[in-house]
């Protein structure tokens, strides 16, 4: 049984359908009792709902499990301590294999999240624990928030500069990859940095993309903080979130993030992975409904 995390979000069912299709039996620990329902038909073999800072949760998701694939939710002010409690009942139970799903360049202090998730990769490596650490860079999806804003409107704004130069990866590959880490051997210690085949591109190198596939003109623009922060999107996010989510974008406007060689994923893959315009190709080749089922 390979244990998943946050396996309602984005990235956990990416993981969930990737395991499926390796024929491996699946336990999916999620919120709650929506979170369930809304996961049905994605073939996990048992879904578990249940906070994960609750340590009896932890408890029960963890037992008789061979891998975990952990998944902290988003800018989690706590997710050092979240990181702690699963990395203790991890060796309580002698899990066979624990699979961190960080951040590429967790040492940014600048980003505190990444430095959250450094203190749990530093925790990981201190254990008795046989660990690997899967590292993404940004994903290519974040680009379906704006989707429909972005059609209408011919602008794709965000609170960061549009020369920032960035590296993106497609979130299906690392699920991908995650499902090889959880069941082939060799992997133990390892902490793979994951992008896509382009290197860093801007927002308006990506604009030029979108331009080029949806036949009109997209235009890059920063916006203000101060608009940003109110969008409903980020409705019931703590200070703390918040406070995360602003370093990020001020620090991508400064320095851009150029994480990841691209040899990296293709390595793990057999393949060669996703790069932007292979990934835009396929969303705009979805039919509507379904493009407007991932946004
Ligand atoms: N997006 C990117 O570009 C990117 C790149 C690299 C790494 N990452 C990392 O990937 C991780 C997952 O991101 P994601 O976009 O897949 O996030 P997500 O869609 O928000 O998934 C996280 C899931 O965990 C659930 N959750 C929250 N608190 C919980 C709790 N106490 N107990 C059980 N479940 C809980 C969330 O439910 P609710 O939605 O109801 O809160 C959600 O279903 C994050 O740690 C992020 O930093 C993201």
């Amino acid at each position: 049984m390979i244990v998943v995390t946050g396996a309602a979000g984005f990235s956990g069912q990416s993981v969930i359908r990737a395991l499926k299709r390796a024929g491996r039996p699946v336990r999916a620990l999620v919120k709650n009792a929506a979170q369930a329902a809304a996961l049905q038909g994605l073939g996990a073999d048992h879904v578990l709902p249940g906070d994960m800072r609750d340590p009896a949760v932890v408890r029960a998701a963890l037992a008789g499990a061979q891998a975990l694939y952990f998944i902290c939710p988003r800018f989690a002010e706590d997710e050092p301590a979240i990181g702690a409690l699963w990395i203790r009942a991890a060796e309580d139970a002698r899990l066979p294999r624990f699979v961190y799903h960080g951040v590429a360049h967790p040492y940014i202090a600048d980003m505190p999240h990444h430095w959250d998730k450094l203190a749990v990769q530093l925790a990981l490596e201190r254990s008795s624990l046989p660990f690997t650490v899967l590292q993404p860079t940004n994903y290519m999806r974040n680009v379906t928030w704006a989707w429909n804003r972005l059609v209408e409107g011919g602008i794709y704004r965000l609170p960061y500069s549009a020369d920032a130069p960035l590296t993106w990866v497609d979130a299906d590959d690392v699920a991908e990859a995650a499902a090889r880490v959880l069941t082939e051997p060799g992997h133990d210690c390892g902490i793979y940095e994951l992008c896509g085949t382009d290197g860093a591109i801007t927002r308006r190198q990506l604009c030029a993309l979108l331009s080029e596939r949806l036949g009109k003109t997209i235009r890059a623009e920063e916006a203000g903080w101060e608009d940003w922060q109110h969008l409903p999107r980020y409705r019931g996010w703590t200070p703390g979130q918040m406070a995360r989510l602003k370093a990020m974008f001020d620090y991508y406007g400064r320095h851009g993030f150029r994480a990841g060689n691209t040899r990296v994923l293709a390595m793990l893959l057999g393949r060669a992975q996703t790069g932007y315009a292979q990934y835009l190709d396929g969303l705009m080749r979805l039919p509507a409904h379904a493009r407007q089922a991932v946004l």
